[in-house]
Order: structure tokens, then C-alpha cells, then sequence
């Protein structure tokens, strides 16, 4: 395989992670995935993503995470994302299961040599568990790409994104931790969306993986006819910024997440003009170019890029 880019991917599959973990194994190396409650329950996350590596025939280690966030209850997306976690298709259990390490010992392990690089597209609380276990694996992992907050509009509340305000105490765990790091927010995200048209390309592909994600697609494009004509590819911005940078713009920044309940639960504010700038925000993408990407992830029109 090319020398690709190195990687762990931190995910709760989730129709969008599932379009994550196929352009990590697509156009990076992905080493292993851990799996947190989000969207669904670590029992539905850690199963859909053994389910997902199966699709792609792909032997990846799992390992499977935290079952609740640091403080706050459990929530779940199942009205997005369906109750299995995968639109409405029931998803089997596959024959392998998880590794017996938990996903923080595993992004201990995973940072031990140093110069590591976590992908993560769901709430923070394993990166969160790892730095408490071990704070100096802040200085062992180069860098953590997250789709998480929202510098103006959020999607859970009119401030907070479902992974920041999901388990907020992380967010700020990490945020603060001085961890590199640079945020996929959604005013990103909602930059680069998918619907009808894809949709017709992937089930045009006459494949069961077409199929499969074209299904997820249109169930998660049934949020979209509640108004919205499309939906934000949230979390493959994470993995493609990563791994094509050149589709990115970014900028040197400082963010912040609220911890107190109400209204503020999971605010990320942005700041550029303090003296200390310790995150990048991505800005803006070439939203067709990374379409494409993700497409070609799902179709395997071309796995030698
Ligand atoms: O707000 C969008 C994020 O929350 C995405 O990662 C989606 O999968 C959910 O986890
Ligand atoms: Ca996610």
C-alpha cells in the first residue's frame, strides 16, 4: 500500500462516521478504531463499526470505549441516525469482536512511540479518560483532528453541536489539555453536503456497499425534508482534512467549552486575537472536490490515490 498518512479513529457509528471510517481505510493507514457512546450506545457503536470494517474487509483492531460521558447522562442521535445507528437496517454482529484493551489504553498504547495522530468524530470522552489516566500522552499525540462544536450556530441547541455538547466536560478536558489540535465545527461541515444526487450515484454503482450507503444516505436525508434540502458530511471533514489538507483552509485559534448546564451546555467559543493561539479552526473546504472523495471512498472508483 502507498505510504499513506498514519492514523486511530475515535468514532460512534453514526451514518456520517460510517462514511469517516471508509475514507480513513480508503486514503490513510488506519491503524485501529475506538469506539464511544454518541449517536447510539457503545454496544450499537462498537458493533456498527465491526460491521462497517467487515464491508470493507478490513481485520483493523477495536477497541471498545466509554459507555457515558465523564459527568452528564447518556444521550443519544437515534432520531438522526436511526436505532441501530445505521438509518433503519438492522446490522448483524459480525463474527469478530472488540480487542480486550479499552479504546483509553488503546490511545495510550497507540501514543506511545510519540508523533501519533487521533481522527475523532464523536464525543471526547476517550481522549478525555486517556489524558486523565496519563497526562503526558498530550505531548505523545502530534496531533487530534476533531468534528466537534460550532463557532456560531449549533445543532443540538441554538450554541452547542451534539459531540461538544454530548459530553462537554471532555470537550473541555481535551480543549484545555494544550493537546495540538484543530476543529472541524459546523459551520465547516455545513459547507460540504450530500443528498438526492449522491444518493443516485451510489445505488447507480450497482454494489451491496453502494447500496448500503446510499440506504444510510437517504434515511439520514429524511432529517432533510424536515426543510433542510441536504445534509453536512460532518465527520468525513475530520478524516479528509487530515489526510488531504490541501482541501482545507484553517486558521490559528483559541477555543473554549462551556461545562455549566442550560442553555451555555457544550458553547464552543472561538477567539483569534489572544496572544495564545493553541488550535487551528478549519474555514473552509472545496466542497466538491471533497465530495468526490467521499464517493470515492464508498465506490472504490480509484484506491490508488
Ligand atoms: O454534530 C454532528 C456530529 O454529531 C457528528 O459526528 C455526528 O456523527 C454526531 O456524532
Ligand atoms: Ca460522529
Amino acid at each position: 500500500m502507498l505510504d499513506r498518512p498514519h492514523l486511530l479513529l475515535d468514532c460512534d457509528p453514526g451514518i456520517d462516521d460510517g462514511f469517516a471510517i471508509f475514507c480513513a481505510l480508503r486514503f490513510g493507514n488506519l491503524d485501529a478504531v475506538t469506539t464511544v457512546s454518541g449517536n447510539v450506545s457503545i454496544e450499537n457503536t462498537t458493533r456498527n463499526t465491526l460491521w462497517l470494517l467487515e464491508l470493507f474487509g478490513s481485520e483493523v483492531p477495536v477497541h471498545r470505549g466509554a459507555d457515558r460521558p465523564l459527568r452528564v447522562a447518556p444521550v443519544v442521535a437515534d432520531d438522526i441516525h436511526g436505532a441501530s445507528g445505521f438509518g433503519d437496517r438492522p446490522v448483524p454482529v459480525t463474527t469478530r469482536q472488540p480487542e480486550a484493551t479499552s479504546a483509553a489504553q488503546a490511545i495510550l498504547e497507540y501514543s506511545n512511540g510519540g508523533g501519533a495522530t487521533i481522527v475523532a468524530t464523536g464525543p471526547l470522552t476517550n481522549i478525555a479518560h486517556a489524558i486523565e489516566a496519563d497526562p503526558t500522552v498530550v505531548e505523545r499525540i502530534e496531533h487530534l483532528y476533531w468534528m466537534g462544536g460550532a463557532a456560531s450556530t449549533g445543532n443540538v441547541t441554538t450554541h452547542a453541536e451534539f459531540n461538544a455538547w454530548c459530553d462537554p466536560d471532555a470537550a473541555a478536558v481535551v480543549l484545555e489539555s494544550g493537546m495540538a489540535l484543530t476543529m472541524f465545527d459546523l459551520d465547516l461541515t455545513r459547507q460540504v453536503r450530500m443528498g438526492q444526487r449522491e444518493i443516485e450515484l451510489l445505488r447507480a454503482a450497482g454494489t451491496e456497499i453502494g447500496e448500503i450507503f446510499a440506504d444510510a444516505l437517504d434515511f439520514y436525508k429524511r432529517e432533510i425534508d424536515l426543510g433542510v434540502i441536504e445534509h453536512p458530511m460532518h465527520d468525513p471533514c475530520a478524516v479528509l482534512g487530515f489526510l488531504r489538507p490541501d482541501h482545507f483552509t484553517f486558521r490559528a485559534s483559541n477555543i473554549v467549552c462551556s461545562t455549566t448546564d442550560g442553555d451555555e451546555r457544550g458553547r464552543t467559543v472561538v477567539g483569534f486575537d489572544d496572544e495564545n493561539l493553541p488550535h487551528y479552526l478549519a474555514v473552509t473546504a472545496n466542497d466538491k472536490e471533497v465530495i468526490e472523495l467521499i464517493l470515492m471512498a464508498i465506490l472504490d472508483t480509484d484506491n490508488n490515490q
